[in-house]
Formats: structure tokens, sequence, C-alpha cells
């Protein structure tokens, strides 16, 4: 490598992970640019968490090597430690002292000297909206706070990357787009975030790139526009008001999926006014009249589904 590049802030190859006869990772592959976002979505169970859990050296990986900020995560564990903060999925917080006191905790995990982990402790509370809450018991936060404690908690020893596992689960839209700033004012001041989620929003939102995991291998890894290009499922529909409305516009526009029972005709497009106005030339030109229309451009639910399979499996559990 080029010594005045500077080392990914994560990258693995070859990943495995198995418990007892469970293969739960087979091998996967992860490149993460510095003071970048990174997003690893999955279903329950795709072995998210089990990822975040090696890279950040809490387990060992049964195969495969990984480096995190530049070193080896199974031969300089404590050098990585040292280096990253984890926000688990699993709050960190211990619900019988103050938020407060939660901080302090930390700052002697990290063996700031007791000033400079007063000063960085109270940074962090106003950083993150909790000095009205300092002093009281975690056990009486709300979920928004506690997640936000979370990651105050994780910022004590000013890490350069940042393993958030699912960090806005069960979080309203309110705290969910204060924990996405937060994420963004991190990444701006040069933090590397490395996340899990569930919600595709939110990794189109935050995410430079994304990896989906499914059966233990990462099925498609790219920008949020890249994923979106992967599915073709861009298209308008345009409803009739009659069969024979219908038949004609399926007779000069030539294209698209005709349903006669719904009177639909389904042409593909991106929906953009453009295509849009292309395509009413045409029908104006041969005095069809639309009903009506609906334009669906492909979104990463699309992509989720086109990659990792409809959620059949769920089905048949809940019988
Ligand atoms: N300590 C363990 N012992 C046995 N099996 C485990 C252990 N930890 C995880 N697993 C299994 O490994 C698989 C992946 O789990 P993991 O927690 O990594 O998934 P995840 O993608 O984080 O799921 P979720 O979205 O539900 O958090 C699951 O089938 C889980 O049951
Ligand atoms: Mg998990």
């Amino acid at each position: 490598m080029n010594p005045t590049t500077p080392a990914p802030a994560i990258e693995a190859t070859g990943l495995r992970k198995a418990y007892g006869d469970k293969l739960v990772l087979d091998g996967i592959d992860l490149h993460v640019p510095r003071g970048t976002v990174f997003a690893l979505l999955g279903p329950n169970g795709a072995g998210k968490t089990t990822t975040v859990q090696i890279l950040s050296t809490l387990i060992r990986a049964d195969g495969g090597e990984a480096r995190v900020a530049g070193h080896d995560v199974a031969a300089a564990a404590q050098t990585v430690r040292a280096a990253i903060g984890v926000t688990g999925q699993f709050s960190a917080v211990d619900n019988l002292i103050t938020g407060e006191e939660n901080m302090a905790l930390m700052a002697d995990l990290h063996h700031l000297p007791r000033p400079e982990g007063a000063r960085v402790t109270a940074e962090l509370l106003a950083r993150f909206d909790l000095v009205e809450a300092a002093k009281k018991p975690a056990s009486t936060y709300s979920g928004g706070m506690r997640r936000r404690l979370d990651i105050a908690m994780t910022l004590v020893g000013s890490p350069e990357v940042i393993f958030l596992d699912e960090p806005t689960t069960g979080l309203d839209p309110r705290s969910r787009h204060t924990m996405w700033q937060i994420i963004r004012d991190l990444v701006a001041g040069g933090v590397t975030v490395f996340l899990t989620t569930q919600y595709l929003e939110e990794a189109d939102q935050l995410a430079d790139r994304i990896a989906v995991l499914s059966g233990g291998r990462i099925v498609a890894e790219g920008t949020p526009d890249e994923l979106k290009r992967l599915v073709p499922g861009g298209h308008v529909r345009l409803r009739f008001l009659d069969p024979a409305e219908l038949a004609r516009a399926a007779q000069v526009l030539d294209v698209g999926t005709r349903d006669d029972e719904a009177l639909t005709l389904q042409v593909p497009g991106d929906g953009s006014v453009h295509t849009l106005r292309a395509l009413f030339d045409i029908l104006d030109g041969a005095s069809i009249t639309v009903d009506s229309l609906t334009v669906h451009t492909p979104d990463l639910d699309d992509v989720f589904f086109a990659v990792t399979g409809r959620p059949d499996h769920e089905k048949v559990q809940a019988r």
C-alpha cells in the first residue's frame, strides 16, 4: 500500500463465523474508507450483530481477517479497542445510576484523569441535550434519551471508528431524526461510522455505502443509488375508464403489462416529468383518456426484497 494513503477504517476479507452447526457468516468482505458512513442491512438473524462483535473484538471470527483503524482485530485487539467505540443493540446504560454517573464510569474506564473526565462528561451531556436529566437516574429516561446517553458514553474515549448496532430501533420519528443528525455531525468531525439498521430509509439517508447481508453473505453492496439501480422496478401505472380505451392505449404505446380486469397498463419508466409528458403526448395524440395514474420509483425496499427474497419464511414461522 502507498504509505501516504491512510489505511481504511475497516477492511475485512472472508470473515466466517458459525455457532455449532449454524453458519452465520459465510465469508464476508468489507471495505470502509475513513470518514464515511457504512450501513449493514439485513433481516433478523442475518448476522449484523455478529459482524459488529467480530469487528469490535468482542468475539473472534472462525476464519478470515479484519483490520479496524489499521490494526488486526485478532492480533492487536487492545489497540483496536482503544481506537473504537461500540454502541450495542441493547443499551449499555446502567439504569440504577444517573446519566452523569454513567458518563463518569466511562471516563474511569478510559483512564481519563478526573478533571479531564468531568470536562468531557459535561461537554458530551450538553451536546446530547442531557444536561437537565444528568442528575436523574437513567431508569427515568425515555428510549430516545437513553439512546443519546448510550452514544455519549461511546464518545468518551474519542473513538476514530464507531459501531452503532441499530441506533434508532424503537425511537419515534423525531428522536430518529435527532440521532441521524448526531451521526452526521460525528462524520463531519472525521469519525467513521459503521451502523446496522433494519430501516432502509435510514441507510438511504445516512450511508455512503450500503451492504445487504443475507444467508451469511453480502448479497448486494454499493451506494444507495447504485443499489436502487439494481432493481428495474420503476414504472407508471395508467388506469382507463373502459376496456376499449385500455386496448387502444396498449396498442399505441406497445409496451408494458396489461391487466384487463383492473383496466390498467403498467409502463416501465422513471416517472420523471419528461417521461410522463412523452407518455401523455402519445395518448393525447390518439385521443385516449387516462382515468388515473400512479408512479412507482424503485426504493431500497425493492432492493432489499429483491436480494433477500420476500419474507415468506416469516409466514411459515407464524403458523
Ligand atoms: N452466542 C450465540 N450462540 C449461538 N447462536 C448465536 C449466538 N449469537 C448469535 N447467534 C445466532 O447467529 C445468528 C445471527 O445473529 P445476529 O445477532 O448476528 O443477527 P442480527 O442480524 O444482528 O439480527 P437482529 O436483526 O435480530 O439483531 C442468529 O441465528 C443467532 O441466533
Ligand atoms: Mg442484531
